[in-house]
């Protein structure tokens, strides 16, 4: 479907659950997202069946992410509330196994689901939240064009501490900017 230089976004299946159950319940990774509690296996079969159902109805749209090379699934990145007046969604990407961080996927991946918000679902803005110790994100997302807008101070505790959420947007003018 829609391919970057390193990536393929695609409809998620559940053909995936497999691959999804490696790595979606190691810790390490978890401490970056939402929550840091495991889920069961029914419970991401249902969060992938609820990815159809959203995206038929215009309020997410979650692709699953494969290397172009070896077409192995890689992860996962969405936009979520999808916002129809403002023309605004929220930006989400977890690339699943730690051998595939800092080798471009992620970002590869991001450029490519900005480019289906602002190209074809006509979003005007997107944005995101992350916490202030995933400076490996924090770099990714500055490198696209992010820029960051304000912090919720000590507002996400994790592993027995208090950590500032970041928030971040992009708007289309500035993408479109940044790419010439
Ligand atoms: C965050 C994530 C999407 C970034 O994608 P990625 O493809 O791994 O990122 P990149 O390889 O492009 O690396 C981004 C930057 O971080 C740097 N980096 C790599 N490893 C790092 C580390 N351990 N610590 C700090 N910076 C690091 C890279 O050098 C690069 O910076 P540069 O371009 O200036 O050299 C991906 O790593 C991921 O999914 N991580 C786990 C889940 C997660 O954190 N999700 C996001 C929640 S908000």
């Amino acid at each position: 479907m829609f391919e970057g230089e390193k990536v393929i976004l695609r409809s998620v299946e559940l053909s995936d659950l497999d691959e999804i159950m490696k790595n979606w319940n190691n810790l390490k990774m978890r401490e970056f997202l939402a929550t840091p509690m495991p889920f069961s296996r029914e419970e991401e079969e249902k969060w992938i069946r609820g990815t159809w159902e959203r995206r038929r109805a215009g309020k997410e749209f979650q692709f699953a992410i494969d290397d172009k090379e070896t077409k192995k699934f890689l992860g996962s990145v969405g936009l979520m509330d999808v916002d129809n007046v403002n023309r605004s969604a929220e930006i989400g990407i977890t690339i699943h196994a730690e051998k595939n961080w800092g080798k471009g996927f992620g970002t590869d991946a991001m450029r490519v689901m900005i480019k289906v918000g602002f190209d074809y679902l006509n979003l005007h803005r997107i944005y995101l939240r992350v916490y202030d110790f995933n400076t490996r994100a924090i770099k990714s997302y500055t490198k696209i064009g992010f820029t960051e807008v304000g912090r919720h101070r000590q507002a996400h505790f994790v592993n027995g501490k208090y950590h500032d959420v970041v928030y971040m947007d992009l708007l289309r003018d500035e993408w479109i900017e940044k790419k010439k």
